[in-house]
């Protein structure tokens, strides 16, 4: 076995180890609501539990583009509570950048669309933002895109931002990935290199939304993984694959301990 035990410790050891050279993160909601932002599914805090306000058919129609076309009110109500600007990157989203300093980190996928792990410092061609993110948009339309600023009033001021080329007049949406839409190509043309991981580390996320949650497949089977969540998810029965369950950025403390790596993180976190 290349990590014997279920903890911490063993992930450390293995991290420091010649064997382990390309880190590959799949990352969830989890990693944010220590930031203050919620998570989708968790059953009291989630955001569709939350949603009855918005007179939603169901939950998930807040992110279905067909619905959003037809009315687009309920997602600006919740983008002008979830746009970037007033959250900060969590000690997680800085243990990502740590990895990269140390020359592990090989690709970050996530589905989180906070942007957090650039603002913590993640080069951005680590990251693949497979639900797409809030840091452009376009219209619906003719896809012609729209300026940040404008879209920035125009959320922060509860209005519909619409196409400003003429005859157009289209809904702008910013560029997420709704439920309807395909994922961007960077996503499909970096799959292949999860062949190259050493190790794959998945954190909140329910693993519930594919093709996102099957990336756990295609890491060689000899490739340890390991999962950090609340709960158990997903299915993790092969020989090396590590589960730990709690808060993220408890573990990832822990982690760090083990790894020698605390208080860089503590600093980098708080610089
Ligand atoms: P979910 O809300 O489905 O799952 C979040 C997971 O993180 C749950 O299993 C929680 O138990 C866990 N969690 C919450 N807080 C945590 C913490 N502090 N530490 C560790 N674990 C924690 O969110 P996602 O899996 O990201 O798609 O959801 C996937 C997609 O569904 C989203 O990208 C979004 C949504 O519909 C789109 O909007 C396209």
């Amino acid at each position: 076995k290349l990590i014997p035990g279920n903890d911490p410790r063993s992930v450390a050891a293995y991290m420091k180890s010649e064997r382990c050279r390309n880190v590959f993160l799949m990352l969830g909601a989890g990693v944010s609501t220590a930031a203050g932002i919620p998570d989708f599914r968790s059953p009291d805090t989630g955001l569709y539990a939350n949603l009855a306000r918005l007179n939603l058919p169901y939950p998930e129609a807040v992110f279905q583009i067909d619905f959003f076309r037809a009315n687009p009110v309920p997602f600006y109500t919740l983008a002008k509570e979830l746009y970037p600007g007033r959250f900060a990157p969590t000690l997680t989203h800085t243990f990502i950048s740590l990895l990269n300093t140390h020359s592990l980190l090989h690709t970050c996928f996530t589905q989180n669309i906070d942007t957090l792990e650039r603002l913590a410092g993640v080069p951005k061609d680590k990251i693949i933002e497979a639900h797409g993110s809030f840091a452009s948009q376009r219209c619906i339309e003719c896809k012609m895109p729209f300026d940040d600023e404008r879209m920035k009033r125009a959320v922060e001021g509860g209005e519909i931002p619409k196409c400003e080329r003429r005859k157009c007049g289209g809904v702008v949406k910013p560029d997420i990935v709704f439920f309807g839409e395909s994922l961007p190509k960077e996503f499909y043309s970096s799959i292949h290199s999860l062949r190259k991981a050493d190790l794959l580390i998945i954190i909140g996320t329910s693993l519930t939304v594919h093709p996102f949650a099957s990336l756990v497949h295609f890491v060689p089977q000899k490739c340890p993984r390991v999962l950090i969540n609340l709960v158990k998810v997903g299915e993790f029965d092969r020989r090396d694959d590590v589960v730990l369950l709690g808060k993220c950025d408890d573990i990832v403390r822990e982690l760090c301990r083990e790894l020698e790596w605390e208080e860089e993180l503590e600093s980098m976190w708080r610089g």
